[in-house]
């Protein structure tokens, strides 16, 4: 038996030395010759259009090479968004007429010898608007709300189930509360940065992204070529969370920018850039009705309400599509609408929908069980879905019961009280608060390519994206397991269209999606192998039956006759081949699926609230979680502690504040949106029960990228409300709302 298993092990990431040593390249560090630097003009107004721009003082200016605005721009061509099965983040392109949609919107690039003189040259271009009164404020706006015109994650805007006014008239018990949550904003390390080159009618683009072929698709549309004459690399990126998962315009301006100044361009976004041009979450409002008996069965969930999106775009928050599938109720109903703003379009950020949509359903939910004097995890055993409500099909696998019964025993559920207020560490008021989280497993089509070499090595290939998560390391964990051969004989090489097709490193598919294609395409190359071993009278495995061949250890054996075998290096040896390559398309059937596949999880948060100032502190987090198999143990824990960082962001500390006399974001900066530091963060626990799924995909992975932050602001603000009688239904739960 080969005991050197690499899938399951808590690996280091391969490129871990890289990155702490810079040696890591990121979009913004590629070193051309003769680059150029582009600094990009914002606007300063939030609606209306340019009255005239002029850019003849900073063309003066020593280092200016070109000025580009929608005056001299090119004409593009237009590319579909994600809602058309696009790759671009929004549907308008850059730098094409005068009108003005949103504060911080493109309106020029200004491309230099040097990063200082374009950024100087851009503060002399002098632009003159016609502003309007902007419309910022989704409260405010409420009343023009619209029905999305395009689906809701696969779903109508409007969907009923049974009969949920009947079932909230009927029921015994009722919850009906508004929760809100603000505007968002992703804030990944690295800002979004583009460096574009052309040679003749050939594009080559090293981008922070999440989507290399998207990008590509996207740049060969805008400027009408093959898409085999753009090259899209990125070998690192430094978080992205959803932001970078689509193509925003100012990819296509550095592309424009390079072929006006016929020289490389180097285009990286401001932090405050960042605010207003590459999404963030929409806010929401969300209204949660929920029936029950007095034993508390649900007899109706409604869950309806708004998110706001751009004057020109339809994003939809997807909030309700958890309400659909979480809880066995018989009725329900589910219906959102957006509002019109002038703000930038927004986009998915971890957890598109199921992140604001648990904080509002898990919060009634415990506003329930405190009706019901339930205890919460056993209000959601009692509504337990046992099968998917919503497709009415099995579940592919579903280890809820037990992520309760483990992350309740890890926090010690059975030693709080559940009585408000009622427990105590000397003058602090300390709470405990749960939540269900999940999300859904998707899978996105995806090519790998293998080579197995004459000296034992094998590189595996598929044009996928580093985001942070360990796709490299993990990736070559599953190849070094189907073949046998140690996990440091692997490498995975990624980050780049000139390697097949990967898709978007989005949907927390990667894992199982890239996952099934680099599984699938060394089970072929290895099939290969011994086939050629099989027909060869001088190999020891000649004509033995497949049935009994072993793969361990780099080699194949008889299973027999243990001392017969030969490695993957005999047989390319005697064939005379320096190696063997092959590779696998995986596919997915995403409509007549048998099963409906979701990750299930469930969180504990325990605070400590100052009751003179309202401070509150998470001071334990404890999840469980079902993900199917867990490839790496480190990066796996790695994905989750970073998931429910970013909610005890969300629950305590993030909000993006616009003036709404200007429609300008106020606090476009680190030093006043707050994400969480190392000292707002306790030691978090995530815990992995054992799940095997073997109807998913070829590797047992359900994806593990987003589920870790969908319900963590709900169990924060259910710990809080334990800890101090207060139901925050507004979210940060900032110290002046406690007091
Ligand atoms: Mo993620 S929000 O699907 O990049």
């Amino acid at each position: 038996m080969n005991t050197n298993k690499a899938v399951g092990k808590p690996i280091d990431r391969v490129d871990g030395r890289l990155k702490v040593t810079g040696a890591a390249r990121y979009s913004a560090e590629i070193p051309l010759e003769n680059i150029t630097h582009a600094v990009i003009i914002s606007s300063t107004i939030a609606r209306g259009r340019i009255k005239n721009i002029d850019t003849s003082t900073a063309e003066k200016l020593p280092g200016v090479i070109s000025i580009i605005t929608y005056k001299n721009a090119p004409k593009l061509k237009p590319v579909p968004t994600f809602s058309a099965n696009g790759p671009a983040a929004e549907n308008r392109l850059p730098l094409q007429n005068a009108e003005i949609h949103h504060s911080g919107q493109h309106i020029g690039v200004v491309i230099a010898d040097t990063l200082e003189h374009a950024k100087h040259a851009a503060t002399l271009v002098r632009v003159e608007y016609e502003a309007q009164r902007p419309l910022t404020e989704m409260a405010r706006e409420r009343n023009k709300a619209v029905v999305p015109k395009g689906k809701i994650s696969e779903k109508p805007p409007d969907v009923v189930r049974g009969n949920p006014n009947q079932g909230l008239a009927q029921a015994q018990v009722r919850v009906e509360q508004t929760y809100r949550t603000p505007e968002e904003h992703h804030n990944p390390m690295e800002t979004h940065a583009t460096t574009a080159v052309w040679q003749g009618n050939r594009l080559t683009v090293y981008d922070a992204t999440q989507y290399n072929f998207g990008t590509r698709q996207a740049l060969a549309t805008t400027f009408a070529i093959p898409e085999d004459n753009v090259r899209v690399v990125c070998q690192f990126i430094g978080g992205a969370f959803g932001c970078k998962g689509s193509v925003w315009p100012h990819v296509t301006i550095a592309a424009i920018a390079a072929q006006k100044v016929g020289r490389p361009v180097k285009l990286v976004l401001t932090r405050q850039q960042m605010f207003t041009t590459v999404g963030h979450r929409a806010e929401t409002e969300q209204k949660v009705a929920l029936g029950a008996t007095r034993d508390g069965r649900l007899t109706a969930i409604q869950h309806t309400g708004t998110s706001h999106t751009s004057t020109f775009d339809e994003f939809v928050e997807p909030f309700t599509v958890i309400t659909h599938m979480l809880y066995a109720t018989p009725n329900m109903q589910a219906s959102q609408r957006l509002v019109k703003l002038n703000k930038g379009t927004p986009t998915f950020m971890r957890a598109p929908g199921e992140t604001p949509g648990t904080f509002a359903l898990e919060s009634a939910m415990d506003e329930m069980a405190y009706a019901l004097k339930l205890d919460p995890i056993e209000l959601r055993l009692r509504n337990y879905a046992e099968t998917d409500p919503d497709h009415n099909r099995p579940w592919s696998s579903k280890s809820l019961k037990e992520c309760y019964r483990v992350a309740a025993e890890k926090i010690g559920w059975s030693r709080r009280n559940p009585q408000p207020r009622s427990m105590r560490d000397g003058r602090y008021l300390i709470g405990m608060g749960m939540a269900t989280a999940t999300y859904p497993v998707y899978l996105f089509g995806a090519t790998a390519k293998v080579r197995i070499l004459q000296d034992g090595s094998v590189v595996v290939q598929s044009g996928s994206q580093e985001m942070g998560t360990g796709t490299a390391t993990a990736m070559a964990q599953v190849a070094a397991d189907v073949l046998g051969v140690p996990f440091e004989r692997v490498r995975f090489e990624l980050g780049d269209t000139a390697l097949p097709k990967a898709p978007v490193s989005g949907g927390s598919a990667t894992m199982g999606s890239v996952g099934t294609a680099v599984h699938g395409a060394v089970k072929v190359a290895q099939a290969k192998l011994l086939e050629l071993a099989r027909a060869d009278s001088k190999s020891p495995l000649y004509n033995v039956p497949e049935t009994d061949i072993a793969f361990e250890d780099g080699q194949i054996f008889v299973k027999s006759k243990a001392n017969k075998s030969e490695t993957y290096a005999d047989i390319l040896k005697r064939q005379n081949l320096p190696h063997i390559e092959e590779s696998f398309d995986a596919k997915f059937d995403s409509e007549n699926k048998p099963h409906s596949s979701h990750s299930f999880g469930a969180q504990f948060a325990e605070v400590r609230v100052d009751p003179d100032t309202g401070e509150v502190r998470v001071t334990r987090f404890i999840g469980a979680y079902g993900v199917g198999k867990v490839i790496n143990a480190k990066t796996a824990r790695s994905q989750i502690i970073g998931g429910v960082t970013m909610g005890i962001g969300m629950a305590l500390h993030e909000e993006t504040i616009t003036d709404a006399r200007t429609g300008r974001i106020i606090n476009a900066n680190l030093g006043e949106y707050h994400v969480p530091v190392n000292a707002d963060i306790p030691a978090i626990e995530p815990y992995f029960v054992d799940e095997i799924d073997p109807h998913i995909n070829g590797i047992g992975a359900k994806g593990i990228g987003e589920i870790g932050i969908t319900g963590v602001a709900a169990a924060v603000a259910n710990a809080v409300y334990h800890a101090t009688g207060k139901r925050i239904r507004d979210l940060p739960i900032t110290p002046d709302k406690l007091l």
